[in-house]
């Protein structure tokens, strides 16, 4: 079999929020008749500039016209050599990466008829649990709304939360004191996550003082790339520490200066599901655990996580991906479902992703290109359409 043709369409899917974020939809064509769907999810994040997609497409038409799609190794050597990675959480050129490899993947289990799940090792959990979140308080008058936000989602079985949290902290303590008030044991709050916006002694004193709150885990508590400061975080506080992987250098670095107990992998951060097998793997030599963070997908990419996610033997915490549930809308036929703040692994006798396109929502939803126009920094480090700062 061998790769014929690349096509990016990109999409621009409102969230409930009122944010409207980027996607970039890949299909890879063959002449066997068999196309792979994939992924780039999530562009909306800085830095503010956009790779020019029809210049993006003939790039990847380049690479991967003519090559059999079976051939992981030598693609995704390919791709890291045309998009390296650059030791920032938000690279684009992971983003790049991981939808080809999804694609790829896709493509080889529906030639083949089995699962991507089956193709990365075999299914080992029908569902895994997963957390909904709640963006960063910027007003005091947020955390109604976003108490609101957690009685919602509970009465739709998410009884899990991550809060991001530094930004205001009194609004921070006065949203968890209300839902312990409100909710008592009935809602989990899995982790306050910091996002590297600050500084690791600075988070420290802000977890102390949400303290008397439960949380499970830290995130992202220092900034990003200071390995030390993660560290000393760690010896501080007795809360597990938890940090995303977007290269395998940082991995290295997290492992060698003991920062961390927790990786947070997603294929998005790190360039793919093959990437991301190999972080799992390296958390597992180095006896760590490990968390399906995400950028919240839509259900393509949602459904590469649920396959990774149910081949995975060390995923001992709460995951994160709940894209499908935060968009209004999708562009598949079947979304990928949840059920008591559980995601839904893919059945065993899925072919490929088992993801298909509703053209007509792919048609709805396509932009022209992935131009910023006025979105600011604020709306996108917060994932709000708000425009006060
Ligand atoms: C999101 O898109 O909601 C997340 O990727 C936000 C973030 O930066 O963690
Ligand atoms: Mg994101």
């Amino acid at each position: 079999m061998k790769l014929t043709d690349v096509s990016l369409t990109v999409v621009g899917v409102p969230r409930h929020t009122g944010f409207v974020n980027k996607h970039i939809i890949v299909r890879l064509y063959t002449d066997e008749g068999v196309t792979g769907i994939g992924e780039m999810s999530d562009f909306s994040h800085l830095p503010r500039y956009a790779p020019d997609v029809k210049d993006l497409e003939k790039v990847l038409e380049q690479i991967l016209i003519g090559k059999n799609p079976f051939d992981l190794a030598l693609i995704n050597k390919e791709l890291l050599d045309n998009f390296p990675e650059a030791m920032y959480y938000y690279e684009k050129g992971s983003f790049i990466r991981n939808g080809v490899d999804n694609a790829l993947h896709d493509l080889c289990g529906k030639y083949l008829g089995v699962s991507v799940a089956e193709l990365l090792g075999g299914k080992y959990h029908d569902k895994f649990k997963v957390c909904y979140p709640i963006f960063r308080h910027r007003f005091m008058e947020e955390v109604e709304e976003n108490v609101e936000v957690v009685r919602k989602r509970l009465a739709e079985g998410f009884d899990v939360f991550r809060l991001y949290a530094g930004k205001n902290v009194e609004a921070d303590a006065a949203f968890l004191a209300a839902v312990e008030k409100e909710f008592g044991s009935k809602v989990t709050i899995k982790s306050l996550d910091f996002s590297h916006l600050l500084d690791w002694k600075e988070a420290a004193r802000v977890v102390k003082r949400l303290s008397r709150y439960h949380f499970e885990l830290v995130e992202s508590p220092a900034y990003p790339n200071d390995f030390e400061g993660l560290r000393h975080f760690r010896h501080k506080i007795d809360h597990p520490v938890s940090e995303h992987v977007w290269s395998f250098r940082q991995q290295f670095e997290m492992i060698k200066q003991e920062s961390v107990d927790i990786f947070n992998v997603s294929p998005i951060f790190i360039g793919g599901l093959s990437s991301a097998k190999k972080a799992i793997a390296a958390a597992d030599v180095a006896k760590k655990s490990c968390l399906l963070g995400t950028t919240q997908e839509l259900s393509i990419g949602t459904a590469a996580m649920a396959h990774l996610g149910s081949t995975m033997t060390n995923l001992n915490y709460t995951s994160d991906p709940t894209g499908p549930e935060l968009y209004i809308d999708d562009v598949v036929t079947e979304k990928i479902s949840y059920q008591d703040g559980y995601l839904i692994t893919p059945p065993r006798d899925t072919a490929g992703l088992g993801i298909e396109l509703d053209e007509k929502k792919v048609e709805q939803f396509t932009l022209p290109d992935l131009s910023w126009n006025d979105v600011t920094v604020h709306q996108l480090q917060d994932r709000t359409a708000d425009t006060k700062s």
